[in-house]
């Protein structure tokens, strides 16, 4: 897709109901700090309009972003940050829960899984948990920079088998650096949303 427009419309916190869009929805999950808002950022071509942090725990609130009038991105509030407390993390989990298990125009979720790191028990609940929502989860394994080109296959592997995914699940490493896996992710997601 050709981004021509993008605007955050929709701020969803904990008290709020999940909004009826019109427009179809892609999601993205993944605990704190593995970079779904950077990649959203990457994806729409803006440097911060989705705002990050090296700190985990930035986003707190479901973001959707409208895309050219015609979809949106979801940024969705990451999972396993341990400085929060019980509480919190609760209504976190049960903000995701509810979004995934609500929203009638979501088309696909991305789960992302920082591609140094095997898969945690906290990511392999998510990835059963998406599943049994209905979705087939598409991995990005983020923070490709991070790592030698000789050791991408490996740590592909390694994230495939952590999370015990299903045959044929797509896994596409990316870099909010270099953009790499951006063209693909979009190539995905048009067919996704019928464009
Ligand atoms: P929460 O909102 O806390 O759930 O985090 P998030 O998943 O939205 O992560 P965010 O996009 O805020 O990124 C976290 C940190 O990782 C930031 O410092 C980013 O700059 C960095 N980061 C994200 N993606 C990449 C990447 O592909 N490569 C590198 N080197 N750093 C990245
Ligand atoms: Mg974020």
């Amino acid at each position: 897709m050709v981004i021509k427009n993008v605007e955050l419309e929709i701020v969803c916190g904990v008290t709020s109901k999940i909004p009826d869009t019109e427009l179809p929805e892609v999601a993205f999950a993944g605990k704190s700090n593995v970079g779904k808002s950077s990649l959203i950022n990457g994806l729409m071509n803006r440097k911060s309009l989705a705002r990050t942090s090296s700190q985990p725990g930035k986003t707190q609130t479901i973001n959707f972003y409208n895309i050219n009038k015609f979809m949106y991105l979801v940024d969705l509030p990451g999972y396993g940050y341990a400085k929060v407390s019980e509480n919190e993390k609760k209504k976190w989990g049960k903000m995701i829960e509810n979004y995934l298990h609500t929203s009638k125009q979501l088309k696909a979720v991305f789960l992302l899984i920082d591609i140094r790191h095997e898969p945690s028990a906290n990511d392999k609940m998510m990835y059963e948990w998406i599943v049994y929502q209905g979705y087939d989860p598409i991995i990005v394994a983020t923070k490709l920079d991070k790592i030698k080109r000789s050791q991408i296959q490996k740590s592909v592997k390694m994230v495939k088998e952590g999370l015990n995914v299903k045959p044929g699940t797509k896994i596409i490493p990316y870099s909010a650096l270099t953009k790499q896996g951006r063209d693909e992710i979009w190539e995905l997601m048009d067919e996704l949303v019928g464009y």
